[in-house]
């Protein structure tokens, strides 16, 4: 196995906050890496900085070999590597399956000249990204609602919207920010078991931010906690969950 992900030393700062303060992670191919810690440990800035919104003020990241901390989010996206917010970004005044096939990177029907050069390539990319797009709504029990606005989904069901819209670009890497948050536990345990299939037959690699500790200790290889913008303990979930130093930092937000 080799690192798909290496975050190394970096650092994010807001005014005097320092959100993330000399990070390092590394995240192995094909692999589900965890990132858990308090509210504010700068768990998303890190995010924010992998996925190229915000740019660390120092330290590298490496993705596949490459540096990356300089690109910008579409250049990164086009990389392979795909993230997905705390705060669902699906378009509300379309519908579901409209958001869904707006997802698909570079397609290419994108660039208007390609409809007039060459519309039958158009046309068979635009059938095959309906057909991957109404797969991937069964899978995540979305299909009945394919025809709704995004915006009239629950909470949950806009996050699994948010989800299978990132896989609708087959990424190479996910980064998902809280995705069981306002799941209901059964859809939960489909997508638990879902991320699992797409490690194992699809070779995907993910970094998941989350709260859910029963959630996210059953679905990581591997976890790194942050506090304070530091990795303060990191291991197999069994090795953290047993750290000390990982439940005085819960114990000292509260
Ligand atoms: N754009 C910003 N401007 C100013 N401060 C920010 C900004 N983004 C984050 N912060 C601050 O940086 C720190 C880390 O925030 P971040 O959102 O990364 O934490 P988090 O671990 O994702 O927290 P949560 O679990 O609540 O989502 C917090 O103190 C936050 O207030
Ligand atoms: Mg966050």
């Amino acid at each position: 196995m080799s690192s798909m992900l290496s975050v190394r030393n970096v650092e994010k700062s807001f005014g005097g906050i320092h959100a993330v303060d000399g990070c390092s992670l590394e995240v192995e191919e094909k692999t589900i890496v965890g990132v858990i810690g308090p509210n504010g440990a700068g768990k998303t800035t890190l995010f924010n900085m992998v996925s190229g919104f915000k740019k660390p003020d120092c330290g590298t990241i490496v993705f596949k070999g490459k540096d990356i901390e300089d690109l910008a989010s579409f250049e990164i996206a086009r990389q392979g590597l795909i993230r997905t917010f705390q705060i669902s970004k699906a378009l509300t005044k379309i519908s579901v399956l409209e958001n869904m096939m707006l997802a698909p990177q570079f397609q290419h029907g994108e660039k208007i000249w390609n409809v007039w050069l060459r519309p039958k390539e158009v046309k068979v990319q635009e059938e095959k990204n309906r057909k991957r797009a109404i797969s991937l709504l069964e899978s995540f029990e979305l299909l009945r609602l394919k025809d709704e606005y995004a915006g009239a989904l629950s909470g949950g069901q806009k996050r699994l919207l948010e989800i299978a819209r990132a896989l609708m670009s087959e990424p190479e890497m996910l980064l998902l920010d809280e995705p069981f948050s306002g799941v209901n536990p059964t859809l939960g345990m489909r997508l638990l078991k879902h991320i699992k299939e797409l490690r194992d037959d699809c070779k995907m690699t993910f970094l998941i931010i989350e709260h859910d500790m029963p959630m996210i200790m059953e679905l990581s290889d591997f976890i790194y906690v942050l506090n304070k913008g530091k990795v303060i303990s990191s291991g197999l979930p069994e090795e953290v969950r047993k750290d000390e130093r990982v439940l005085d930092a819960y114990l000292g937000g509260i």
